[in-house]
C-alpha cells in the first residue's frame, strides 16, 4: 500500500517536472538576450535607438539600410565594433554574442515592441 502511494508521488512529480523543465529553459534563454541588452547595450541603444548616431539605430529599416540585418552581420558588429561603438570580444563569450544579436534581430523584426 505505502509502496503504491510513493510510485504514485513519484510519477505525479517526474510528470511534473518534465513539462516545467522545458518551458523554463525557453524562458531563461529568452530574458538572457534581453539581460545582455539591458546591461551592455541599452545606454546607447535605448528601445533599439542609437542616441550616439541617430540613423545607425537598431530598427529594420536602418538595420537593412546600413547591411546590418542579418545575424553574422550583427555578430560581426558587436565583437569587433565599429567607430564610436566599442567590440564586446573579450567583454562577452561568443555565446552571449549570438544570444544579444538574435535578441536584437527578433526585437528588430517585431518593431521592439517586445516585453
Ligand atoms: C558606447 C555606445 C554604444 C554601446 C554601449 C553599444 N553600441 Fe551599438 N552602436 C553604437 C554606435 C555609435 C553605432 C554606429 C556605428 C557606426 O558608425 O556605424 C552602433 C551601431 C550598432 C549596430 C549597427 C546599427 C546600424 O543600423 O548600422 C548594431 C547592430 C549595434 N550597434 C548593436 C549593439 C549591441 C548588440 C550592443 C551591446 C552588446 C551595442 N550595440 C552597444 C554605440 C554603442
Amino acid at each position: 500500500m505505502r509502496f503504491k502511494i510513493y510510485s504514485i508521488f513519484l510519477t505525479v512529480f517526474l510528470l511534473l517536472f518534465l513539462i516545467v523543465s522545458p518551458t523554463l529553459a525557453i524562458a531563461e534563454e529568452m530574458t538572457d538576450g534581453a539581460e545582455i541588452f539591458t546591461v551592455h547595450c541599452v545606454g546607447c541603444h535605448p528601445n533599439g535607438n542609437n542616441i550616439i548616431r541617430r540613423g545607425k539605430n537598431l530598427k529594420m529599416r536602418a538595420l537593412k539600410r546600413n547591411k546590418v540585418d542579418t545575424l553574422d552581420a550583427v555578430i560581426n558588429i558587436v565583437t569587433y565594433g565599429k567607430n564610436n561603438m566599442s567590440a564586446y570580444k573579450g567583454k562577452l563569450t561568443k555565446d552571449e554574442i549570438k544570444t544579444v544579436s538574435e535578441y536584437v534581430l527578433d526585437q528588430a523584426r517585431n518593431n521592439w515592441r517586445n516585453p
